[in-house]
């Protein structure tokens, strides 16, 4: 009973939240918590709790290449309920150059007002075509078939954020339609109950790097901006997190990914939590279960239930 209180309490304030985000309300919420008598005894921390403060996160390149700088973050931010006793390092790596400096930490919620959303198609549609004149990435924009920029609906509650496109996206022009991509329009489906239009997918890179290599920390940071600004359009209540080179890029931490998962982050304010990519779980089936779990909770906080068969 006080448990459904609770639920019912931060479904309400999630979705005040949405709707302050959205400027259609003008009181502050962030602090609010449920009345005393119905706190629930907890074995784990509760989702306020463990709504991290990443809005450090961060949009590197805001808009780039001549976004200013706004406020540098000295080291990665990492979730509050890991204190500072052993702040994350990067390991240090010798193929690759350090992040660039555009990938600068922001404390930043957007500054652009809401688009409406009988707009929001022709401004993504412009940026869209901005991204496939690119040629910040030499070797990318050489070798792609063509950029890969978005999937669904620009006024999704929820947007998924992969990697890069693979062999079929760049050959298709379509994020996650290989065979990665039916495990996520099974997860988005089966396991949500949603449909792949009703939500929104892009990928931190617009481009296939040749033979699916890892994105480089350069190629990052050119097109990280972009996808800040698909954000920025769509301003979707929720972002889920596919794997280490989305988290990277968003959330500037180098933490494994088993301490990234059933946990929630916040994007320029977005709550924002992260699973695995879904080509790891095409060759590690075991670790299915877990992304299940990370699905709950999402599902969870979105205040909706997986269709009957998923449950
Ligand atoms: N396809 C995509 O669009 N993104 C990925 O991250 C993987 C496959």
């Amino acid at each position: 009973m006080a448990t459904d209180s609770i639920d019912l309490w931060r479904q309400l304030k999630s979705h005040l939240e949405s709707l302050r985000r959205a400027g259609l309300l003008d009181i502050p919420i962030g602090s609010w918590e449920p009345p005393a008598l119905i706190k629930p005894i907890r074995t784990q921390p509760s989702q306020s709790e463990n709504l991290i403060d990443l809005s450090p996160v961060v949009a590197a390149v805001l808009r780039p290449p001549e976004a200013p700088r706004i406020e540098v973050v000295q080291k990665p931010a990492e979730p509050v309920s890991r204190p500072s006793t052993a702040p994350a390092k990067r390991p240090p790596s010798a193929a690759q150059p350090p992040v660039p400096s555009t990938f600068a930490l922001y404390r930043k919620p957007f500054e652009m007002h809401v688009i409406p959303i009988n707009e929001r198609l022709q401004v993504l549609t412009s940026l869209a075509a901005e991204v496939a004149c690119c040629e910040r990435c030499p070797e990318l924009a050489s070798t792609r078939t063509q950029t890969v920029f978005q999937s669904g609906s620009p006024t999704a509650r929820l947007m998924f954020v992969g990697e890069a496109p693979g062999a079929d996206e760049d050959r298709l022009g379509e994020p996650f339609v290989g065979r990665a991509g039916q495990l996520v329009t099974d997860i988005i489906t089966k396991g949500m109950g949603l449909s792949r239009s009703e939500v929104y997918i892009a990928n931190v890179l617009k481009c296939r790097p040749p033979e699916n290599r890892t994105p480089s920390n350069t190629e990052m940071a050119n097109c990280v901006g972009y996808l800040d600004r698909q954000i920025e359009i769509v301003r979707p209540e929720f972002i889920c997190l596919l794997g280490k080179v989305a988290v990277t890029a968003l959330l500037q931490t180098s933490l494994p990914m088993k301490s990234l998962r059933q946990r929630w982050f916040r994007y320029r304010e977005i709550p924002t939590m992260v699973t695995y990519h879904p080509a790891y779980l095409l060759y590690n089936p075991p670790a299915k279960k877990e992304t299940w779990d990370d699905l709950k909770m999402l599902m969870k906080e979105m205040g909706i239930s997986p269709p009957p068969k998923a449950s």
